[in-house]
Parts: structure tokens; C-alpha cells; sequence
């Protein structure tokens, strides 16, 4: 019998001025997109923003409905664009961010599970890392070197 470890490395920024000036202003669109959200059942918008290797920046927000099962996240409505509109674009970097009817959320939101393995599927498919940055409405930004080091163990396509 042996133990591993899996884990991952997050980079924590205090606040938006230690960014890049380019991640700055994606995650600037990113808070942006929230405004693209239709959540009246969670009041939780999320805003997602992906820069391509053209130094296009797309973004897109969740999109809610009656039957919950069927919410589109943020992550899931800009990528599913990307696809469709710019299947040989490489993207470099994603940023999410939230804001709240509730509360002020003052840490990083993370994407949910399937969102992970979407954003894994995608760079695979580029075979490229994504980098990803995560914000609530305020605080510290977290910064991940890819996808994949959101989803540790993850399921993994070449095995099909
Ligand atoms: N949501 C996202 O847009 N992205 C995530 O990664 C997690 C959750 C949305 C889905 C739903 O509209 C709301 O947040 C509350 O779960």
C-alpha cells in the first residue's frame, strides 16, 4: 500500500493592482459580463471573460431557469461561444468573478465541478494550458497556471 498527495498551486493576489495589466482588464470584462446574467432564482450572477491568442476577449454570465437543472454556468455559456465562433483559437487565460444579490462576496469563487471538466476538455483540445483567474466581488484573486489544476485526478480521454 502507498499514499500519494495530488494538489494543486494557487497564486494569491491581494487586490486587481498586482495583475498583469492584461489580466486586469479581463477580469474587468469578466465583472462586466455579470450583467449579462438571468438569475432570479440564485440572485448569483457570475461573469466569465476568456482571452484568446487573436487578443480577442469574449465573455458570457450564467443563465438561469425554472427547472434548475437546466442553469447555464458562465464558464459553460463563454465557451460554448469560443466553440462555436472560434474553434482554432487558442485561449490563454479565463477569469470568473460573482456578484451577489445576498451579500457581498469578499473571497474567490470557484467553478463547479462540470465547469472544471469543460475548461479541461478545452485545453486539452488546443493542447495548451489555461490559465484561470477567480474573484469574488471584492478581495483576493486567485491564480491557477491551468484547467487541469483545478481537477486533480481528473477523468482523462485518452483512456476511451
Ligand atoms: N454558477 C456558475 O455560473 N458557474 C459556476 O461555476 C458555479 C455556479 C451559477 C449557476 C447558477 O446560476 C448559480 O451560479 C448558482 O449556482
Amino acid at each position: 500500500m502507498k499514499k500519494i498527495t495530488v494538489g494543486t498551486t494557487v497564486t494569491i493576489f491581494e487586490s486587481l493592482s498586482e495583475l498583469s495589466p492584461l489580466h486586469q482588464k479581463l477580469m474587468e470584462e469578466a465583472k462586466k459580463a455579470v450583467h449579462k446574467s438571468y438569475s432570479p432564482y440564485s440572485g448569483f450572477r457570475v461573469g466569465a471573460s476568456a482571452i484568446l491568442d487573436n487578443d480577442e476577449i469574449l465573455s458570457g454570465a450564467n443563465q438561469e431557469n425554472a427547472s434548475y437543472p437546466l442553469c447555464l454556468c458562465a464558464e459553460m455559456v463563454v465557451l460554448s461561444t469560443i466553440s462555436s465562433d472560434f474553434p482554432s483559437k487558442i485561449i490563454r487565460t479565463m477569469a470568473i468573478t460573482v456578484k451577489s444579490a445576498k451579500n457581498v462576496i469578499d473571497m474567490p469563487i470557484s467553478p463547479c465541478g462540470a465547469c472544471r471538466q469543460t475548461m479541461l476538455e478545452f485545453e486539452n483540445r488546443q493542447d495548451s494550458p489555461i490559465e484561470i483567474l477567480l474573484m469574488g466581488e471584492t478581495g483576493a484573486i486567485y491564480h491557477l497556471e491551468s484547467a487541469k489544476s483545478l481537477l486533480p485526478l481528473s477523468f482523462d480521454g485518452s483512456v476511451l
